[in-house]
Order: C-alpha cells, then sequence, then structure tokens
C-alpha cells in the first residue's frame, strides 16, 4: 500500500446518530417564560418558521418517528391538546391522550407524581395542563423526562406565550419597538402573565385594560416595572387603542371565580366591534388565545387585521419546534 494514503477514519461523523443533546433546549423542561432569554427565542422561532415551511411543503415528516408524548389534561383544552397531538403526529411521533383525567386513575385518588411516574414509563416527553399553580413544576421534580406545561391554573401558559410572540414576529415583522396593549381578565388569565414577562425580553411598551377586579397582579407588574419595560393601566381601551400596534383580547375567565355574581357583573365588559376596529391603526393586529365568549365580534373576523385564527396555525409550528427542541432533533 503506497505510504502516502491517510488511513480511513474509524468514526465517520457524516450520519446523525442519536439525539442531538448539544441542542439549547435537548432534555429540558418548560415551566415558565422565566427559563428563556432572546438567543432560546431565535432559535425556537427559527426551528418554528422552518416547521411552517416543511408542513407546507410536505405535510408530515418523520423526524420524531417512534417518539412517544403523554398529553395529560385536568382542565378543558382545545387548542392546546389538539395542537401538541397535531405537532406530534406531523413529525412522525405517537401521542398517549389523557383528556379525561376522570376515566384515569387520578379519579381514583392517584396524586400527579404517581401519574406522572407512571407515564414517563410509556412516554419521551409530558405536556400537562392542570389547575394549580406550580403543578407543572412539582411534576418536573418527579419526572426524568421533559414536562411541557400547557397551563398550571392562574400560574403561566408558556407555550402559548411563545406562539403569541411568534404570531406577532410572522405578522408585524419585529417584535422591538411595538406597543402591546393586553386586553379583559389580566387577572386570572395565565395567557397573559406569561406573555408580559415574555416581552420584557424586547423593547416595547406594554398596556393593561381591564376591570377594576381583573387587574394584572401587582407582583407580575412589579416584577415587570424591574425590567424597565415601561408600563400603563387603564380601564378604558380609547385611552391606548390609538397607539396600539397588538391588541391582545382574552375572555374574563369564568371558571375562577368563586362567586358567579362577580362573573356575571362583568361579563361582556369589553368588546371589540368593527366599529372599535375604526379608532385603531391600519397597521396593527387583534389577537385572542381563545376560546372566545363574545369579546371579539364575529364581524370583525373578517378585518385582514384579525390574526386569532393565523395565531392557532402558528402554534402547531411553534409546539412541533419545542417538541423536535426537548427530544434532541432541533
Ligand atoms: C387559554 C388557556 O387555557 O389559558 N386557552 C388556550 O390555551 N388557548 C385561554 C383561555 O382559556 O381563556
Amino acid at each position: 500500500m503506497a505510504s502516502h494514503v491517510p488511513p480511513i477514519r474509524q468514526h465517520s461523523p457524516h450520519l446523525p446518530f442519536g439525539d442531538h443533546q448539544t441542542a439549547p433546549l435537548y432534555g429540558r423542561d418548560i415551566l415558565s417564560v422565566k427559563q428563556f432569554n432572546r438567543g432560546d427565542l431565535e432559535y425556537i422561532f427559527g426551528v418554528a418558521h422552518e416547521m411552517s415551511e416543511m408542513v407546507r411543503r410536505v405535510g408530515t415528516f418523520d423526524l420524531l418517528k417512534g417518539k412517544i408524548l403523554a398529553n395529560l389534561f385536568y382542565e378543558p383544552s382545545t387548542r392546546t391538546s389538539a395542537s401538541f397531538t397535531a405537532a406530534m403526529e406531523r413529525l412522525g411521533g405517537s401521542v398517549i391522550p389523557i383528556n379525561e383525567v376522570r376515566y384515569s386513575s387520578v379519579s381514583k385518588g392517584e396524586s400527579l407524581p404517581d401519574t406522572v411516574r407512571t407515564l414517563e414509563a410509556y412516554a419521551d416527553v409530558i405536556v400537562l395542563r392542570h389547575p394549580e399553580v406550580g403543578s407543572a413544576a412539582l411534576a418536573a421534580q418527579y419526572a426524568s423526562k421533559p414536562i411541557i406545561n400547557a397551563g398550571d391554573g392562574v400560574g403561566e401558559h408558556p407555550t402559548q406565550a411563545l406562539l403569541d410572540l411568534f404570531t406577532v414576529l410572522e405578522e408585524m415583522k419585529r417584535l422591538d419597538g411595538l406597543t402591546v396593549t393586553m386586553l379583559g381578565d389580566l387577572k386570572f388569565g395565565r395567557t397573559v402573565h406569561s406573555l408580559s414577562r415574555l416581552l420584557t425580553l424586547f423593547n416595547v411598551k406594554l398596556n393593561y385594560v381591564a376591570p377594576p377586579s381583573q387587574r394584572m397582579p401587582e407582583e407580575i407588574v412589579a416584577e415587570i416595572a424591574e425590567t424597565g419595560v415601561p408600563q400603563k393601566e387603564t380601564p378604558n381601551l380609547e385611552e391606548v387603542l390609538a397607539e396600539t400596534d397588538v391588541l391582545y383580547v382574552t375572555r374574563i375567565q369564568k371558571e375562577r371565580f368563586a362567586n358567579p355574581d362577580d362573573y356575571d357583573a362583568i361579563k361582556g365588559a369589553y368588546v371589540i366591534t368593527p366599529e372599535t376596529m375604526k379608532q385603531a391603526k391600519e397597521e396593527m393586529i387583534v389577537m385572542h388565545p381563545l376560546p372566545r365568549v363574545g369579546e371579539i365580534a364575529i364581524e370583525v373576523d373578517t378585518d385582514p387585521r384579525a390574526a386569532y385564527f393565523r395565531q392557532v396555525e402558528y402554534g402547531l409550528y411553534v409546539r412541533m419546534a419545542l417538541l423536535a427542541m426537548v427530544l434532541g432533533k432541533a
């Protein structure tokens, strides 16, 4: 053999092997938006954008073939549950759906730690929605597989905030320099708790418009004040509508009221109509995590600024990205 021929390399670096263990979210829980920095968001949104292209091009592809998601929902859900299922299936994985915990051993009194320790024996990742604040963090203490918080009572809803921000980015092409007005039940609405916190990573202005009983919790306002992001509270949408780039509407969270009369007293406090839209900027968007129960008149749906159903679709791509990332495939 000629002596100048280089030896054949023993360890080929060409074929991907196993999981991408150095990826920023590999093996991690997603519990709160507080865990993310701008770099993480850039990565997640980059992957989500690629997911949208892949869905458009091929619909379904086998990035997560063989992986299993346990979808564990102790509270009602349409979008969050269905979009995690769709995300997993579009990536070639499969789902154990436990949407009706009353048919599971939870109804026999099984504790959350026992339920998640059971499910992680079958699955690679667990998505959890639960009525108690801190439940996802509790589950994560016991599980060694990634736990994704899909809403913990009035606490947080981090994947919703990520898809909300991705929606703003895709629709408005920027995040810095925007005025975001949150409207509705800012006290019990977990989506706005997560979204307001996540927005502090950007150069934004936040307005909170709520009935006096449903104002943004003081501890969140104080937390955000520390970041230097300007905040304004008012019960009057008219005061801030004209300067608003993103109007984020939420429903009054009926199920969180101890006294139904308190809910009845404020339901219907704000309704966005075509008349409202006339006073808004030409270039702005209206968002809503959905479900809506009358806060946005259906006549607004045909306004090009109504972004809430597009927001639903962006949610699929963000959840595809998150699943691929925590499972080490992106
Ligand atoms: C939200 C939730 O569950 O917090 N829904 C959702 O996940 N899109 C908002 C709501 O229920 O009002």
